[in-house]
């Protein structure tokens, strides 16, 4: 990916993350997962888009995001890619695109960059994980790494449930995040971890870390934009901050349209084509024939 998309956009980088994390400067990251909203997040200044596999919940309407496939992500990665100029894009790897062996790991993550236009790949797990993102990292690919409530592990944390709550699993954590930044991450999300725990893993590392229901000493934030949006209410985690609510604002266009329709006030004149004069006459002419 090239440091500047046009003359006069200056692309965000994974330099850039570093950098702002040297200097203080807040990351910020919200997802997209279609055209219209990665244009409104891009023109917005926003520092980075995650096309999140939350597209499953969120989106898709499954109750998790295990079922979310590679070319549900990829078909989503390339709408949001034609939308956005500036931003750092990076895509979600799916339950299973990963965990089955170093080898599809790399496979897959190269997909994202090659065929959907992301610039950097994001994927959940600690050590475990270490040896998958040391090879993905070999081939040149960023990699975002990703602790706390990992969705993906939903079943074996018997259900979204906040993380690294007690001191053997805070202390696991960390060696988590230390292993994820040897293994070459270039940012790490923190998910709905104690803020304590969060502010210390970010002191302690050279790498941004991203949190979402993670405190405000975290290097950058990213909510769910859909949470954000108010466009999705099947539940709302304590860590959401609602900045519309979309969903009431659909509801009142979709009763309006509804009413005009059954009054017969849409489509007025100023919504309907007319016919030029001379061909309206041509046409009476030749039916009458
Ligand atoms: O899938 C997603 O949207 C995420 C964010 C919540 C970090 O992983």
């Amino acid at each position: 990916m090239s440091t500047s998309a046009s003359n006069d956009v200056k692309k965000v980088t994974t330099r850039s993350f570093h950098l702002k994390k040297k200097a203080g400067e807040p990351i910020s990251m919200l997802t997209a997962y279609d055209y219209a909203t990665s244009l409104a997040l891009d023109r917005a200044g926003i520092d980075s888009i995650l096309v999140g596999d939350s597209l499953g919940m969120v989106v898709l309407g499954y109750e998790t995001t295990l079922p979310v496939t590679m070319d549900d992500m990829l078909h989503h990665c390339r709408a949001v890619a034609r939308g956005a100029k500036r931003a750092l894009l990076i895509g979600d790897m799916p339950f299973m695109s990963y965990q089955v062996s170093v080898e599809t790991g790399v496979a897959n993550a190269g997909r994202f960059l090659q065929e959907a236009g992301m610039d950097a790949v994001k994927l959940e797990g600690g050590s475990d994980r270490a040896e998958t993102i040391r090879a993905i990292v070999a081939c040149g690919i960023p990699v975002m790494g990703h602790l706390g409530l990992t969705p993906q592990s939903v079943h074996q944390f018997g259900g979204f449930r906040a993380q690294g709550k007690t001191a053997a699993a805070a202390a696991q954590l960390v060696r988590d995040a230390d292993a994820l930044q040897a293994a070459g991450c270039f940012a790490l999300v923190l998910e709905a971890i104690p803020s304590e725990l969060a502010k210390l893993v970010s002191e302690r590392l050279d790498i941004p870390t991203i949190g979402i229901g993670a405190g405000a000493d975290c290097d950058g934030q990213v909510l769910v934009t859909h949470d954000l949006l108010g466009l999705f209410d099947r539940f709302t985690p304590r860590f959401v901050k609602r900045y519309a609510d979309l969903h009431q604002v659909m509801a009142q266009a979709f009763e309006a349209y509804l009413a005009e329709v059954a009054a017969g006030r849409f489509p007025g004149e100023e919504h309907s084509l007319a016919m030029d004069a001379d061909e309206w006459a041509a046409l009476q002419a030749e039916l009458a024939d």
